[in-house]
Order: structure tokens, then sequence, then C-alpha cells
């Protein structure tokens, strides 16, 4: 039944080639082994990198930039390296072993790109970054990872920093049909989120044109 629903998101999702048939088989199959942790099926489009990196785009000095979540590559890292300036700096740190190997192989030698495999709450460097890019799937970990997270984030960041994350649209109706099964779980994480949200929020935008439709939230912290 699952694979049917892959094959069939395969299908829907086929057109928004802006990345190989064999990355795209690799996010599949992470989703099947790890489903709460990879947390989408489908890479982001290159219309997400658009919107997510609106911020860092308008700055024209160096920049230290991190990916948290990066995947195999998607619409958001592409649009990222092709931006990157000479003096920029762009750290990925992604969790998943086969997902830093095709990173490896496709960024690995570019020399402002540094790629760390492993945890983001383990990843303490002694930099501060002037943007961080995420597109971990929330509501999907635990959350216990989710307060964790934005603590981090807030000691990774420089000061007036910006941070900017999806989350997909339909948390409503999901929450809704949760709440049927008395399930709390997930209005649980979704109050974390907001505050979190609430307390930094520049900007939000919306981007149809991703599997699914993503909120993007741009967060400025002081
Ligand atoms: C929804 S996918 C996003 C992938 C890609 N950035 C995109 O937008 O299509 C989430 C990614 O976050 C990674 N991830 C999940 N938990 C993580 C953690 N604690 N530290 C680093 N990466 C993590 C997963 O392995 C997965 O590659």
């Amino acid at each position: 039944m699952k694979i049917k629903f892959l094959l069939l998101f395969m299908l829907l999702t086929i057109h928004n080639a802006t990345y190989s048939l064999s990355d795209r088989l690799a996010f599949y199959w992470e989703h099947l082994k790890k489903p709460l942790q990879v947390g989408s099926i489908t890479p982001s489009s290159q219309k997400t990198g658009e919107a997510i990196a609106s911020y860092l785009l308008k700055h024209d000095g160096s920049k230290e930039i991190l990916e948290v979540g990066v995947g195999p590559g998607s619409g958001i890292t592409d649009f990222l390296v092709a931006n990157l300036q000479q003096n920029d700096k762009l750290t990925f740190v992604e969790i998943n072993p086969s997902f830093a190997a095709i990173l490896r192989d496709k960024y690995g030698h570019i020399p402002n790109i540094t790629i760390i495999e492993g945890d983001i709450l383990t990843f303490n460097p002694e930099k501060k970054f002037d943007y961080i890019i995420s597109s971990l799937p929330l509501t999907t970990l635990p959350k216990e990872f989710i307060e964790q997270y934005f603590e981090h984030l807030e000691s990774l960041i420089r000061p007036y920093g910006i941070i900017s994350y999806i989350q997909y649209m339909g948390v409503s109706l999901r929450m809704f049909l949760s709440s049927l099964f008395r399930s709390k779980s997930l209005k649980t994480k979704m109050r974390i989120i907001e505050r979190f949200k609430n307390k930094w929020l520049l900007e939000s935008t919306r981007v149809f044109r991703n599997m699914p439709p993503t909120w993007v939230h741009h967060l400025q912290v002081a």
C-alpha cells in the first residue's frame, strides 16, 4: 500500500526535475526506512529555494550560511549553491549517512562548502551564522527534540541573523483529525513551534509550487 502511494507521488512530482532520478529514488527509499526523520517524500522545489533564500540574497557582503536537514540536496540546496558569492561559506548538516554521502559526491569539491554528517543538536561550531535555512520536518519529530532544536538555533545564529524554515501546509487539518482521536501530541508540538515563531517572526510567505505546498517563515533573532 505504502509503495503504491510512493509510486503515485513519484509520478505527480516527476515534472519538478531539478534533481536526478537516483537522488529522487534515494529520497523515497530513505523515507520508507525513516519516515519520521525524513518527514517528506519528495525534495523541496526550486520555488521553495527562491523563497527561503530571499533574505540572504539581499546581503551583499560575505556571509556564513547553514543549511540544516539537506537531504540528498533539493531545490533549496541548488538555489543556495547557485547564488553563493566568492567569500560566502555554506555549511550543510545532515543526519542521514546515505544523504550525506550523496552530498559529498555532489558538492564535496566546492571549496566554500563544508559537509557535516550528524545530528544538528550535536553540532557546536565556534562560529555563528548569518543565515540558517532549515527544512527539518518539525511536526514529525518528538516535542523534546523541537524544544532543544529551537534553543540550539538561537545559540548558532549571530545577533540579528535570519532563520528561515519551511512548514508544510495542512497542519490545521491534521490537528483537527488528530483531535478526533484524542491525540494531543501534534497540538503540543504546534504550540512550541508557534511560540518560537511568534517570538522572532519577520515575514511568512506561501509556496504553492512545492509538494506538499508550504509556508516559509523568516525569523530575525535579536
Ligand atoms: C523534509 S527532509 C528535507 C530535505 C531537503 N532539505 C528538502 O527540502 O527537500 C528533512 C531532512 O532533515 C534530516 N534530518 C532529520 N533530523 C535531523 C537532525 N536531527 N539533524 C540533521 N538532519 C536531520 C533528514 O534526514 C532529512 O534529510
